[in-house]
Parts: structure tokens; sequence; C-alpha cells
């Protein structure tokens, strides 16, 4: 999957059209998690350092293919700016006589900003004619949005038809630490998989069952994991028409000679609330009307233990319900042990999501080798599937 960058071409005087994926959390009118517009940075700076015209432009939420306000872009353009240190102007609307008389009138070294490309139905139906209007705009295509290129949209597909097209440095840098991933992990190469759904992750934990020496499995998908051994678990939150894929992928794991590694103990609790009752149990005996909210110290200790022989890791997905802070040590003790094994040597990976915010929240991103930008993106790369907004983009000559 070697592809063209912004590196392949030269952008003094272009007009270049990057798509970014600005899709971040406000709150109160300001942006709650810059990560994603950091991460955009450095392929922004890269091509109004060198005199290109920076057309930028994203999506945010899921307004539905009408203009609503609450998903205005302003308040990441105003983080944008302070960002890259000069004025980043928002448009009224991605299209428009307003918008065309802006863009005429930017100069090389500056960039504009599209208002949400969603407020257009047309976006997300991937339409020929929107597609077509914003590559008139420009003479080269970026595609920097690795958080949205699982989206077959008008600006992250159908433009990339219309332009030559290129992968921004963040794209780059995705596909590059997630193929290594699938491709060439330095052995013993482990994953820990948390989160609440196993039917989310079921399809990456298949796709990496040949890949990996130890799985560590987390969180309440677990549950349907234990069901599956026969265990019973109380109030937690089950798939039970997950069950049995529960029961294949031990039975797989077995059969391949993968560690699957489960909790042993669980906290649980009466309510998965701030403040509730909660005790410490074998993952053999939850009670009746009890939750399971983390994964319990002795469980910790055989986690971080059997991790300790790998040369990756791959994390995705929280190992407890760690945004009530109570029920979060399980979580928070595998950020800080995979931050210090990273800082040994080991390459971790953080595919997006609830792992990414716990890490943020523990100040321990910059110790991590990678961590995605994507949630839905990096889960589907993992599974193996071609991307549609990667794959429209131009392949590096043999
Ligand atoms: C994301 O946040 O996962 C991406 O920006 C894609 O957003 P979407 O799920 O609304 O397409």
């Amino acid at each position: 999957m070697d592809k063209l960058t912004v590196r392949d071409f030269d952008p003094a005087g272009k007009r270049v059209f990057v798509r970014v994926d600005f899709n971040v959390p406000l709150a109160d009118g300001k942006v709650v998690d810059d990560s994603r517009i950091r991460a955009s940075i450095p392929t922004i700076a890269y091509l109004l350092d060198r005199g290109a015209i920076v057309i930028l432009a994203s999506h945010l939420g899921r307004p539905g293919g009408k203009v609503n306000d609450t998903y205005r872009l302003r308040p990441v353009g105003l983080r944008l700016s302070e960002l890259l240190r000069r004025p980043v102007r928002v448009t009224g609307d991605a299209l428009g006589a307003g918008t065309l008389d802006a863009l005429a009138r930017l100069k090389p070294g500056q960039a504009i900003l599209l208002e949400n490309l969603r407020f257009h139905a047309a976006e997300e139906a991937n339409d020929p004619a929107f597609a077509k209007a914003l590559a008139s705009y420009a003479d080269v295509y970026v595609n920097d949005a690795f958080g949205t290129a699982h989206r077959a949209h008008a600006s992250t597909v159908g433009i990339a038809k219309l332009l030559p097209a290129y992968a921004g440095l963040l794209m780059e840098r995705e596909i590059a630490a997630l193929s290594q991933l699938l491709e060439s992990p330095a052995k013993p190469f482990a994953a820990v998989i948390g989160g609440a759904k196993v039917s989310d992750k079921l399809r990456v934990l298949e796709n990496l069952m040949s890949r990996v020496d130890t799985f560590v499995v987390g969180g309440g998908m677990a549950n349907t994991f234990f069901v599956a051994m026969g265990y019973t678990v109380g109030k937690s939150l089950l798939e039970r028409d997950r069950v049995e894929d529960a029961a294949r992928i031990l039975a797989l794991a077995e059969e391949k000679g993968v560690r699957f590694l489960l909790p042993t103990d669980v906290v649980v609790a009466k309510e998965v609330t701030r403040g509730a009752e909660h005790k410490l149990v074998p993952a053999s005996k939850i009670p009746n009307s009890w939750s399971v909210v983390d994964a319990g110290p002795a469980s910790m200790a055989a986690f971080t233990e059997a991790l300790q022989d790998a040369r990756t890791v791959l994390w995705n997905g929280p190992l407890g319900v760690f945004e009530v802070p109570t029920f979060g040590d399980g979580t928070r003790v595998m950020a800080r042990f995979l931050a210090r094994r990273a800082d040994e040597g080991v390459t971790v990976v953080v595919g997006g999501g609830d792992s990414v915010a716990a890490i943020e929240q523990l100040k321990l991103g910059s110790k991590m080798t990678h961590i995605s930008t994507g949630g839905g993106a990096s889960l589907e790369f993992l599974e193996g599937i071609e991307l549609p907004g990667i794959a429209a983009l131009m392949d590096r000559p043999a």
C-alpha cells in the first residue's frame, strides 16, 4: 500500500485541496480535544511553507445534509489559526459565489477552511457534481483525513478521481503504523482489546488471530467471553447473540496456540455510576444483580506479566468503565504500563477511540509510538478491509 504523498509534488503556487478530519468534540463553542487538528498541522504547514494555496475541508458531526449551526466549523477554525499561528477563515458554505470569491483572493502561503461538507447531502452520497465542484477549487488533492478514510464520500473518494490525489503526512503515518502491525510486527506481538461490545471487535480479533502471540481481552466485551466459558455475569453488559462467536474465537486461539487472557478477578458495582457500591470478586463468581465495571488487580498483574516480553503491542479499547474514575484503574494501569514499555523501545500503537481518551487524560500520548486519529477507520483497517479513502489515492509506481 505504497501511496504517493505530499512530498511527491512541488506545491509552490499550486491550489491544494486538503481533506482533513476535523470532526472533533466541541463544548460551549470550543474544541475540547484538538488532537485531530494538531495531527494535521504538519501537512498543512508543509504545504503553506512551500507556497501552496491550501483549501481545507472537513465534516463535523452528522448534520444529515442540512445546515445546523451546532456543527459549524468556526470553533475549529479558531483553534486551527492558533495552532498554525496564522489566520484561517471559515467560509459560510462549502459551495457558492461567496466561497468562490474568497478562494480567488487567496495568495500562496494562505489557507482557508470550507464550512462543514456534511451540510450538503451530496457529500455523503458521493455525488459526482458535488465532487466536481470541490475539485474545481484546486490543482491537486491531498487526503490527510485518516479518520474518515472508511467513508466513500465526495471529498474522500469522488474528488480523488478528478485530481492528482496524494496522501498527507498524517495519512502516511497512520498507514505505515497500522500496516506494520498487520504485515511485519516485531515479535512477540500482543493485542490488548477492550471496549463495550464484542460485536465491534470480532473481525479485528479474527484478522489478528494469525498474527499475534497473545490477546489480552477486557472491558464489557469480556463478559460475552465469560458466558461462553460457562460463567454467569449478573446484570453486566452482555451480547447474548455473540456468545457463540466468542466461543469460536476461544477455540480458534486454542487451536492456533495464541495465548488468550481474560480477567480472572473483576470489580463489580450495583450501578454503573459514580459513587455506586462496588467490590472485587473472582470472574467466575459474578453475583446476580451486580455489573462488571473493571478488571481487578490480579488480572492486571497477569496482563502486564504476559505483555512483559512483547516487542509490539496494539491497544484498542478501555478495560473498564474508565469514564467513571473509580472504575478506571485497569485502564489506567494498562496506559501507564504501555507508556513505560514504549519508553523502553517497544512499539506501542493505540488504535483510536476511548483508549486514546484514557491516554490523553493521563497525558501519556507523547510516550506511545503511535496514536491513531481514526476510531472506525483504524478498526476497519485492522480488520483487513481496504479503506476507500486510501484506495482512491495514487499508488507509487513500482
Ligand atoms: C470519526 O469520528 O470516526 C470520523 O470523523 C468519521 O465520522 P462518521 O462516523 O460520522 O462518518
